[in-house]
């Protein structure tokens, strides 16, 4: 794959793709303890074949974005909140973490390296930064793998659903995610490697993703397959997320929570949606760093469809929300303390 170059890129029309940006960090684990970590040119990792993330799947990831503001600097969006995930997604697989300070330096010397690629000021596009990591080595037992490889790779990003802030039909499945004490709430690749069939399912018969059931008794809303959900009810005061232990703690769902009760005045809770009772939202949506904020126009579940706000159009609550989330994160609107972190 050939390498990137700034200049033949459309960043008024970016989707989510990659790009073999010129470079990413690399860090490595042997003999217990973290390599210092370099930037490298090469988008080719070399490893074992009986390295464990090949075989058991055993490895992690992270997702968070640079952002371009009004006077060209870049900042992050609480990365701290996603060092300290991926460090609790590293103690379920038995991996080990990446030292906050660690990571978030790491992620600073990724954007500067490829600064060319952040998307200007008003395109809305971002740097996407991906942090990921492995076990290699030559392994067979099911066992943890004495080596690791930790990367962080960028790309410049668009909308992650097709439409970006034009509302989406959204699909209940037979399948779910993660079992309660599986590994739901970890962002591992077993997760998603889970859900590529149920979310292949959706798109072919026509929906942006699939929004997953609980797994005990399939009646309440857990997540969508990249995204948190949200509901907002009907009177417009309150705004609901679902609470599970086999949902991804969302770093934007959390930041949405504040948001919606300290800038918008807004009940908050974090409890149980009912697919069968849908009518008491008016408006609903899919949060998450990819996602942003992406209104669902409707949810179908079997042979019922619930259309929220509207098919067409956005909600006024979620288009305030969406206003001041990335006001903060483009640097418009000033956020809570410690929220950007400038690179
Ligand atoms: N849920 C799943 C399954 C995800 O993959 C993501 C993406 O990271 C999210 C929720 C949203 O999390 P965050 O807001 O931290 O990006
Ligand atoms: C993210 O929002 O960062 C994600 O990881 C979602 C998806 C691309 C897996």
């Amino acid at each position: 794959m050939a390498k990137a170059k700034a200049s033949e890129i459309d960043f008024n029309n970016l989707g989510f793709n990659y790009f073999d940006l010129p470079y990413r960090f690399q860090a490595t684990w042997k003999d217990g303890q973290w390599s210092e970590g370099e930037l490298t040119e090469d988008a080719e990792v070399h490893i074992n074949e009986g390295s464990t993330v090949l075989h058991y799947g055993q490895s992690d990831f992270e997702g968070l974005k640079a952002y371009r503001t009004k006077d060209g600097s870049l900042q992050l969006f609480r990365p701290d909140r996603n060092a300290a995930r991926m460090q609790n997604s590293c103690a379920r697989m038995m991996m080990p973490g990446f030292p906050t300070d660690q990571f978030v330096d790491a992620l600073k010397q990724v954007v500067k390296a490829n600064e060319d690629f952040v998307p200007p000021y008003g395109t809305g596009g971002t740097l996407y930064l991906r942090p990921v990591m492995f076990g290699v080595g030559g392994n067979i037992g099911v066992h943890p793998a004495n080596e690791y490889i930790f990367r962080i790779f960028a790309m410049p990003v668009g909308a992650y659903y097709k439409g970006g802030m034009t509302p989406t039909s959204f699909v209940t499945s037979k399948y779910d995610r993660a079992a309660h004490q599986g590994t739901g709430q970890s962002k591992v690749g077993g997760n998603y490697a889970a859900s590529l069939l149920p979310g292949d399912e959706a798109h072919q018969a026509g929906y942006a993703d699939v929004v997953y059931l609980d797994p005990i008794s399939h009646t309440k809303i857990e997540e969508a397959g990249s995204a948190n959900f949200f509901g907002v009810t009907k009177d417009g005061k309150k705004f609901i997320t679902p609470e599970s232990p086999s949902i991804l703690p969302s770093v934007t769902k959390f930041s949405l929570l504040y948001l919606a009760e300290h800038e918008l005045g807004l009940e908050v809770e974090q409890g149980d949606i009912f697919i069968d009772q849908l009518d008491q939202f008016s408006e609903a949506g899919a949060c998450g760093t990819a996602a942003v904020i992406s209104p669902i126009g409707a949810i179908v579940d079997g042979d019922k469809k619930h259309v929220f706000y509207s098919e067409t159009e956005v909600g006024p609550v979620t288009q305030k929300l969406y206003d001041t989330l990335t006001g903060i994160q483009f640097g418009e609107i000033e956020g809570p303390e410690g929220w950007v972190v400038k690179v």
